[in-house]
Order: structure tokens, then sequence, then C-alpha cells
């Protein structure tokens, strides 16, 4: 299962670039946009990107691949997951088809508290074994690159438990696992009623602890009206600032609490769902470079009629993400290309900016910008060949996997194509 798969060093030729994701180190006079590229990796790193029949002849002596044509795009970026969890909730499904909201199936005990108690219950192996395969549909898909959040444990042991399966997951699979501390994402029961000890929790102990084993690449919180406040977010992301990590939250899904105005204060990589985001949010995000996460999964699956300001922060220049925010309550979801998809249909996003979005601006939303998102020289080498005839494709088609060829951290993982004989199927990701 885990990164099997031949070395991708070689160069690869007749490949279609999607303009904007693919960055050519050589520009001639006379090539223009769609036109034939070339990308030569060696030693796991791309190190030439340029005009299909201008590849130095230093590379000569490579193995040379054919893309035959292929589309090519950089491996795909999930910014926003709960990837790792115990048990699942297709009973709260059921609930809703007869009427009940996401609040109502909250505030009765069901929601993030029920995968509490699962992930509780779970040992890591359990919780390793139940995500992988979650993990190998997304990667099937071409994802590359993939941020897991924690807060399912919502007790130090337990977070802990979940950061540890994230960056495990990452080692077996050879992909780049960015973990998340999302201790402040629903009030443990045993802290009912004291949401301010359970915030000091978070900020004083576990923060402190897991970020000093490694576990915490970033920190977010759930900013509304059923999680925490936006004193405690602010609190959370202070002691995040004292630590140096970087903070993302999530904002404005259910109602306008002001949490993205006061996460793009802190610089947040991201602000995530945004449903409810306001003018004045989307000005602070622009003027801090916050990258705007959409999440298409969880609006469809809570039948939300609140639509995102897309015109407004396309207006502003503010980049934006598309991810699955896989999780087991609001958007079981597990291919990307479909939120792409859903992303175009529901949110009206063009098939560019649907596709920037799972990649350039989602590598932006991890801090991912410089090695990740694009075919460029002096990234490691992480990019699809898609079996499609127009870019339009990857965002066209309902639940269909193409067979891709992909390459991941160096290796040809995947050969739907038949680029190189040499490689694993497609199954095998
Ligand atoms: O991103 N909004 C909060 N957190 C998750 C939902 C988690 C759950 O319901 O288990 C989300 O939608
Ligand atoms: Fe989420």
């Amino acid at each position: 299962m885990a990164s099997k798969g031949s070395l991708a060093d070689g160069v690869w030729r007749a490949l279609r670039p999607v303009p904007g994701l693919v960055q050519p180190d050589v520009v001639l006079p006379d090539v223009a946009d769609g036109a034939l590229v070339a990308v030569v990796v060696a030693q796991g790193q791309v190190c030439w990107v340029g005009p299909n029949d201008a590849v130095p002849a230093a590379y000569a002596a490579l193995p040379q691949w054919d893309g035959g044509g292929a589309l090519a795009t950089p491996g795909l970026v999930d910014c926003h997951t709960h990837l790792v969890y115990g048990g699942q909730r297709a009973n709260e499904f059921a609930m809703r088809l007869a009427g009940a909201t996401y609040e109502e199936v909250a505030r009765a005990g069901g929601g993030i508290v029920s995968s509490v108690k699962a992930t509780r219950a779970a040992t890591e192996d359990e919780l390793f074994a139940l995500a992988a395969p979650r993990l190998q549909a997304l990667l099937q898909e071409g994802v590359c690159a993939i941020e897991i959040k924690s807060g399912y444990g919502l007790a130090l042991e337990h977070e802990r438990k979940q950061l540890r399966v994230a960056r495990r997951l990452g080692e077996a699979f050879g992909v780049t696992v960015c973990t998340t501390f999302l201790g402040a994402h629903a009030l443990p029961p045993e802290y009912m009623g004291r949401s301010q000890a359970y915030t000091d929790l978070v900020c004083n102990e576990m923060l402190p602890a897991l970020a000093a084993e490694g576990l915490v690449d970033a920190v977010d919180v759930f900013c509304e009206r059923i999680a925490f406040t936006l004193a405690e977010t602010e609190q959370v992301f202070q002691a995040a600032q004292k630590l140096g990590i970087p903070v993302k939250l999530h904002a404005e899904q259910l109602s306008d609490m002001g949490g993205s105005a006061l996460a793009a204060r802190y610089g947040a990589l991201s602000c995530d769902h945004i449903e409810h985001l306001s003018a004045d949010g989307i000005a602070a995000m622009q003027s801090a470079g916050t990258v705007a996460v959409l999440l298409p999964g969880a609006y469809y699956t809570l039948r939300d009629t609140q639509l995102p300001p897309i015109a407004a922060l396309r207006a502003a220049g503010v980049p934006m993400a598309v991810s699955t925010d896989h999780n087991p309550g609001t958007s079981p979801a597990l291919s990307l290309l479909l939120m792409a998809n859903m992303a175009c249909t529901l949110f009206r996003l063009t098939v560019p900016e649907a596709l920037a979005g799972i990649t350039t601006h989602a590598a932006r939303a991890l801090g991912l910008q410089d090695s990740h998102g694009l075919i460029a020289s002096g990234r490691p080498a992480n990019f699809v060949l898609w079996p499609v005839a127009e870019a339009a494709e990857l965002a066209y088609w309902l639940g269909h996997k193409p067979a891709a060829t992909i390459v991941r951290q160096g290796l040809v993982v995947a050969d739907g194509l038949g680029v190189c004989a040499v490689a694993g199927d497609h199954h095998g990701v």
C-alpha cells in the first residue's frame, strides 16, 4: 500500500500544460499557451520545465517518457480534512433527511461529540486502519499533499493519537501531510458549561505538549455559536502565536461571527467555509493574504442556502481554494475532483478557478506555496497526467476517477496512461 512505485527521474515529454499551473523556465516567443512542454525530473525533483523541443542536451541520458499530449497538472492538494476518526454518522444523515438541522443534531448530543466518543474508544492502529482507505481514495485521484486535523479527541491523549496517525499516514503512503491541531473543535462532554476552562486547557496544556512533540503544523478553531466564541478563538490564536505556529479558522459557516477578520489579524493561512463572510472580513483577508477555502461538500450535505460571497472574493483578489472538508458529519466526501465540480456548479467558480483551487491556492492555504501546487523547477516531483481531452473535464465528470499517471514525491505511483511501462497499476496508489 505504501509509496511503492518506480523512480520518476527522466524527461517527461509531450505534456499539455494547464495555463497557470505549469511554470516554464524558458519561454520562447513562439510558444503559445497550450503548446506542449517537457518536464525534467532528477533525483525526485523537477529540474527543468520548458518547450518540448528545447530540452537541454544535458538531459539526453535520462530515461525519456512520452506523455503523448496528456494534460498535466500539479499534484492535487486537499487543504482541509478531518480524515482521522472512529465510527461514522450515517444516522445523522437520516435525521437530517427527516428535517433536523446540523445545529439541532449537535444540540441533541449527536454531531462532533458522537465522533469524539468513537475516536476516544479507538486505538491508534484502529484509527490508522480506518483512515488508510479514505486516504487511498484521495490519492488515487492525484492528491499529493493533504491537511489532516485533530478535533475528535478533545483531550490530550486522544488528540495526540489522531495527530500521530496523521503523521504515520504521511510516512506510510509517501504523501505530504500537514497536521492541524483543532482541539477547539467542540466542547467535550466532561467540560459542559465550562467553556473557558476547556479553552485554557487547549491553550496551556494540549497545544504546548503536542507542539513540543512535533505534531502541530497549524492551529485551527471552530468559531461558531455552537462552538467557540470570538474571545476564545483569539485566546487560542495567541497561544499559537507564542509558539510561532500559523493559524487558520473554521469561520462564518453558520453565522457571521467576525472570525475571519480576527484570523486575518493573526496572519491566518486560511479562513474556511465562510458562507456568511462580510465585506469587512473580505477586506481583512485580502490585506493579510489569507486564502478563502471553499467547502462545497459541507454546503451540499447540510443543504445550505447561504452561498459564500464568491463575486466579492473574486473582485477583491482573495485566492480561493477548494477542499473536501472530509469529515463524518457534514462532508463524507472522498473526491477532490467532485468538489471542483460542485464549486463550479454550486458556487459558480470558473473551471480555471476551481483547478487553481485544488492546486496552487490550496497549497498556499497550507503554507506549501513554494513546494506544491505548481509544476516548476526546484520543487519535489508531484504531478498528474490525465486521460482527458480538455481541462474542463477535470471538473465536469461526476464521480469518475480517471485512470491517471501520478507522480508523487518523485515516484510514479500509478500509470493509468501507460507512459512508463515499468510502473505499478492504478490500484496500487
Ligand atoms: O468542517 N464545522 C465544523 N467542523 C466540521 C464538521 C465536523 C463534524 O460534524 O463532525 C466541518 O464541517
Ligand atoms: Fe472542517
